[in-house]
């Protein structure tokens, strides 16, 4: 149990069964990708650490960038989401893989598609360390899930409260 703030969180996903799955899913990426010469963008602050462990077992050629999006202040989504470019990302005629933290609503993501859609990739798809399944209210589909979650707020592992929490090498669940 840790506090932050005014909450309480407990651990809801070990960091053995986040590695676990983080492999699996490397490996499928793997599958499809080791002769595609892909994209990597990991969206910050949150995808930070799981998209290093993520690119630890992907061990054919690929290039790796970043965006930021901000549409997250608190514990309840915005709605509005702007993107910024960690240098200019050679996106045109790539075969482009969209790493997140989390997908809650799926408005972040349905923006980022549609800013990346832009620049002409040849191809566009979505890997996501969590996947509030009851709260997606998108139709694009999510290719590479590593667990599907309560429709809970969450923390930890590169996931926030108010700008804190990102370090913890677990994902915590906000306890009633
Ligand atoms: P969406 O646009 O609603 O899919 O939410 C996208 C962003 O909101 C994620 O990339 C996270 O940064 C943040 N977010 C969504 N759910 C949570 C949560 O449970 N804890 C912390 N951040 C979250
Ligand atoms: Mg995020």
């Amino acid at each position: 149990m840790i506090q932050l703030r005014d909450k309480s969180f407990e651990v809801y996903i070990s960091h053995d069964e986040i590695n676990q799955r983080t492999k699996a899913i490397a490996e499928e990426l793997m599958a499809d990708y080791a002769d595609k010469d892909p994209l990597f963008i990991g969206v910050l602050n949150g995808a930070f650490m799981f998209f290093a462990d993520l690119m630890k077992h992907f061990s054919a050629p690929a290039e790796i960038g970043f965006v930021k999006a901000a549409s997250y202040e608190g514990m309840s989504s915005t709605g509005k989401v702007d993107f910024h470019e960690a240098g200019k990302l050679p996106i045109e005629g790539r075969d482009v893989i969209i790493v997140e933290d989390i997908i809650d609503t799926g408005n972040t993501l349905v923006a980022l598609d549609a800013y990346l859609a832009n620049r002409k990739p040849k191809s566009v798809k979505v890997c996501t360390l969590l996947f509030k399944k009851e709260a997606y209210q998108q139709s694009m589909p999510i290719d590479y899930v590593c667990f599907e979650t309560a429709n809970k707020f969450l923390l930890g592992y590169g996931l926030d409260y108010d700008g804190y929490g990102r370090n913890l090498p677990e994902v915590y669940i906000l306890s009633n």
